[in-house]
C-alpha cells in the first residue's frame, strides 16, 4: 500500500485536505495516509485529523521536514495549503513525488498554453496564490477559472501536471462565488489523481507467445504512435484521452498534434516511420509502454518484428501479417483461398505476358496494380486496350513494387470501407467509412490519398453480415496461415448489385478514416490496445456513439501533382476554425514555425465536424472550412465530401 503524507497549515479552508482524507476512507486512494504534517499546532485540519484518528505530526522549521519525511518512509506528499517553503533539499529527495494544487492552469512546458474548453487561452496564474489567483481570471474576463494538480519542482508554480480542472465563469461572479465553485472541482480533481497515482495497474503478461511484458505499472503510460499524418493525430488524440496515458509520442508526428490534447506530445520530424534502429532507441530511452504502429511501410519493413524482439509491446501486425496489404499478389491468391470474394484478376511478371493477355481479352476494363506499396500511386484503371498496354508499362516506373503485377476486373459500384480491431484470435467492427479518392469534386481528376470521408454511410445498412463474415473468414484464414493478425484491419470493398467485393486490404487504419471514426469510440483506447495485445478483446465490448461525422481534407493547390510552389506558405484562419463548436482538425503536412502554421505537404490537415446527421455534419464542416485558406488563395478542398449519403437524404 503507498504511503502519503498531506502537509497542511493554518491557511485556507481545509476542503482539500478533507477529499483526501474522505478519499482514502472510501478506498478510492488506494494508499495509506500516515502522517497529517502542520507548520503550527494552530493548523485548522487538525481538528479533522483528530477526528479521523489520524498521525499527527507539528513541523515548525522548514529545515527539519526533509529528515521526518525520510523516516517516515512516503510514496507521495501532498500539500493540502501549507504556506512555508519546501526547501531544494526535499525537491530533490522528492522527485515526482510531492503534489501541490495551483489555483491556475499550468502548461506543460515553460513555454506552452492551456486551452479553456471554449479553445480560448486558460491563465497559469504564475505567483499569484488564492484569492489573488481567483481574482485574476475576473480581472482577465476569462471564461473559464480552472486549477492544475502538478508535480513541485524548483520552478515556481510549475511541474509536471497531473490534472487539470475548469469552471465556467458566470456573469456577477464574485472571487466568492466563483472560488467556492471551483473549489468543488478541485476536490475532486485532487482525488481522482491520487487514485490514478496510487492505483497499480497490474496487467498480466500476455500469451501471444509471452513477447508483451507489461509487468506491473504504477504510473502512467507512455505511448509511441508511429504515423505522421492527420490518422496519427486523430491516434494521438485517443490515447491521450485515456486516463491512464501520461505523454505521447510520435514519429515523426507533425506539429499540430499537441493542439486538441492538454498532455504532452512529443514528435520526432527529422525520423521516418521506418527508421527502425532510432525508434527501438526512443523506446528505450523514454522508457515507451506501447508502440502503435499505424503506418503501412513501417509494418512492410516489419517494424513491428523488431519491436517484439526487444520485448517491446506493440499493437500492429507483424510482417508476414501485413502482407495482406504491402504484397497486393499474395493478398489476392489468400483471399482466393479462403473464399473472399474478389473480382477477376491474373498476376504478372513480365511487360509481355500482360500485354499479351490484355491482347486476347481487348473488350475488358481493367485496374492495373502494382504488387508492393507504391505510396498510394501504384493502382492505374485501364478503360481499354491501349490505355491497359500504357498501364502495364508504366509498371516499371515502380521499381521492386511493380516487378509483380496484377490486373483486376474493373467493378462498378459503391465503395466503402470497414475497419476491425483484431488481436489475432477474436475481432470487433468498430466502424465504417467513405473515402473520396479522386481530387476534384464529382470525383473527377487523379486518385489522391483520400480527400474527405464520413462515417456510417449508408451503403453499409444491408451489407453488415456480409462484411462481418469476410472479416471472419480472413482473420481466420490468416490464423490458419500463421499469420496472427493483431491490430486494425482495413477492409476496402465495393457492392456490386448488393454482394460485397473486396478491392483492398490495409494492415492499419485508413486516413481519412481514421479521422471519422476513433473519435467515435468510447472505450479507453489503451483498454482496447491492452486487450489487443493480450489476445483478451472477447473479454471487452469496445463502445462507440452515434453520431455523424466527415472530414474534409485541405489540400495544397497542385496536388497530388506539383505542389512546390505552395510549400511553406502560411496557413491562416486555423485558430478560428478549431474554435468553431464540434470541430477538430488533425494535422498532416503541416509545421510550426515563429508561431505561423506552413505548408509541409500535400494533403495538409483534416477538418473532422460531427454531428446529430449527415446535413448538421457537413453544414458545420463547410463552416469551419470557409474560415481557413493558404496565403495566395493556395488551399484546395472538396466542396462535395459525402455527396451520396446527402442526395439520399435529400430524396
Ligand atoms: P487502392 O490503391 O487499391 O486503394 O485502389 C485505389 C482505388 O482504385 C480504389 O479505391 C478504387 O476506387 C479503385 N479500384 C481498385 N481496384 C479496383 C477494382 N478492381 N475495381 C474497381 N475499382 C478499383
Ligand atoms: N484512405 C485510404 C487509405 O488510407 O488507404
Amino acid at each position: 500500500m503507498c504511503r502519503l503524507a498531506v502537509l497542511i497549515s493554518n491557511k485556507g479552508t481545509g476542503t482539500n485536505f478533507q477529499a483526501i482524507i474522505d478519499g482514502v476512507e472510501s478506498g478510492k486512494i488506494q494508499a495509506d495516509l500516515v502522517a497529517v504534517i502542520a507548520d503550527t499546532s494552530e493548523a485548522l485540519g487538525l481538528e479533522r485529523a483528530r477526528k479521523h484518528k489520524l498521525p499527527v505530526k507539528i513541523v515548525p522549521e522548514k529545515e527539519e521536514l526533509l529528515e521526518v519525511l525520510k523516516k517516515l518512509n512516503v510514496g507521495y506528499i501532498c500539500l493540502a495549503g501549507w504556506k512555508q517553503i519546501i526547501v531544494s533539499e526535499v525537491i530533490d529527495t522528492f522527485p515526482d513525488k510531492i503534489l501541490n494544487l495551483h489555483p491556475g492552469l499550468i502548461p506543460d512546458s515553460l513555454e506552452g498554453i492551456v486551452r479553456n474548453p471554449d479553445k480560448s487561452l486558460g491563465l497559469w496564474n504564475k505567483g499569484k496564490l488564492a484569492d489573488l489567483a481567483i481574482q485574476n481570471f475576473l480581472d482577465n474576463k476569462s471564461s473559464y477559472a480552472g486549477s492544475s494538480v502538478h508535480f513541485l519542482t524548483h520552478e515556481f508554480d510549475f511541474g509536471p501536471v497531473l490534472g487539470r480542472c475548469f469552471e465556467k465563469i458566470r456573469k456577477g461572479d464574485t472571487v466568492e462565488s466563483l472560488y467556492k465553485r471551483l473549489k468543488v472541482k478541485e476536490n475532486k480533481l485532487y482525488v481522482e489523481v491520487l487514485a490514478k497515482l496510487t492505483r497499480s495497474v497490474i496487467l498480466s503478461a500476455p500469451p501471444r507467445s509471452g513477447k508483451y511484458p507489461w509487468g506491473e505499472a504504477k504510473d502512467l503510460k507512455t505511448i509511441l504512435i508511429i504515423d505522421g499524418g492527420g490518422r496519427g493525430a486523430a491516434l494521438v488524440d485517443k490515447y491521450a484521452q485515456s486516463p491512464k496515458v501520461g505523454k505521447i509520442l510520435a514519429v515523426p508526428g507533425n506539429d499540430l498534434m499537441q493542439i486538441n490534447t492538454q498532455k504532452q506530445v512529443i514528435t520526432y520530424p527529422h525520423l521516418k516511420t521506418t527508421s527502425v534502429k532510432e525508434i527501438i532507441e526512443i523506446c528505450q530511452k523514454e522508457k515507451v509502454d506501447l508502440v502503435d504502429v499505424a503506418q503501412d511501410n513501417a509494418v512492410a519493413v516489419g517494424l513491428v518484428d523488431e519491436l517484439l524482439k526487444k520485448k517491446i509491446t506493440v499493437v500492429g501486425p507483424t510482417k508476414k501479417a501485413g502482407q495482406i496489404e504491402w504484397d497486393k499478389a499474395w493478398a489476392r491468391k489468400f483471399m482466393q483461398k479462403y473464399q473472399v470474394p474478389n473480382p477477376k484478376y491474373q498476376i504478372f511478371k513480365s511487360e509481355k505476358a500482360g500485354i499479351e493477355f490484355a491482347k486476347k481479352n481487348p473488350n475488358n476494363k481493367w485496374f492495373v496494380k502494382a504488387a508492393g506499396l507504391a505510396e498510394g500511386k501504384g493502382v492505374i484503371p485501364a478503360a481499354n486496350l491501349d490505355e491497359t498496354t500504357a498501364a502495364i508499362k508504366e509498371m516499371e516506373r515502380f521499381g521492386l513494387a511493380g516487378k509483380t503485377y496484377l490486373l483486376e476486373e474493373w467493378l462498378m459500384g459503391e465503395e466503402f470501407s470497414a475497419f476491425a480491431v483484431c488481436d489475432g484470435d477474436n475481432f470487433q467492427i468498430v466502424g465504417y467509412a467513405q473515402d473520396h479518392k479522386r481530387v476534384n469534386d464529382g470525383d473527377k481528376g487523379p486518385n489522391t490519398g483520400g480527400m474527405g470521408c464520413v462515417s456510417n454511410p449508408m451503403v453499409i445498412s444491408k451489407i453488415k453480415d456480409q462484411i462481418s463474415k469476410i472479416f471472419k473468414k480472413t482473420i481466420n484464414g490468416l490464423k490458419k496461415e500463421n499469420r496472427f493478425y493483431e491490430g486494425v484491419l482495413y477492409l476496402g470493398g465495393i457492392v456490386v448489385d448488393g454482394k460485397v467485393f473486396i478491392i483492398e486490404f490495409n494492415a492499419r487504419w485508413g486516413d481519412p478514416e481514421a479521422e471519422v471514426i476513433l473519435p467515435s469510440i468510447q472505450t479507453d483506447y489503451l483498454d482496447i490496445a491492452e486487450k489487443v495485445v493480450q489476445t483478451k478483446l472477447d473479454k471487452l465490448k469496445i463502445k462507440v456513439d452515434t453520431k455523424i461525422r466527415i472530414s474534409i481534407a485541405g489540400a495544397a493547390k497542385g496536388y497530388p501533382g506539383d505542389y512546390s510552389k505552395v510549400r511553406d506558405k502560411q496557413i491562416l484562419g486555423l485558430d478560428k476554425a478549431i474554435k468553431q463548436e464540434g470541430i477538430t482538425i488533425y494535422g498532416a503536412g503541416i509545421k510550426k514555425s515563429n508561431n505561423k502554421y506552413l505548408v509541409n505537404g500535400g494533403r495538409i490537415f483534416h477538418l473532422v465536424a460531427e454531428g446529430k446527421d449527415i446535413l448538421e455534419a457537413r453544414e458545420k464542416a463547410y463552416q469551419a472550412m470557409r474560415l481557413i485558406n493558404i496565403k495566395g488563395d493556395n488551399l484546395h478542398y472538396r466542396k462535395d465530401i459525402g455527396w451520396r449519403d446527402i442526395e439520399r437524404v435529400k430524396s
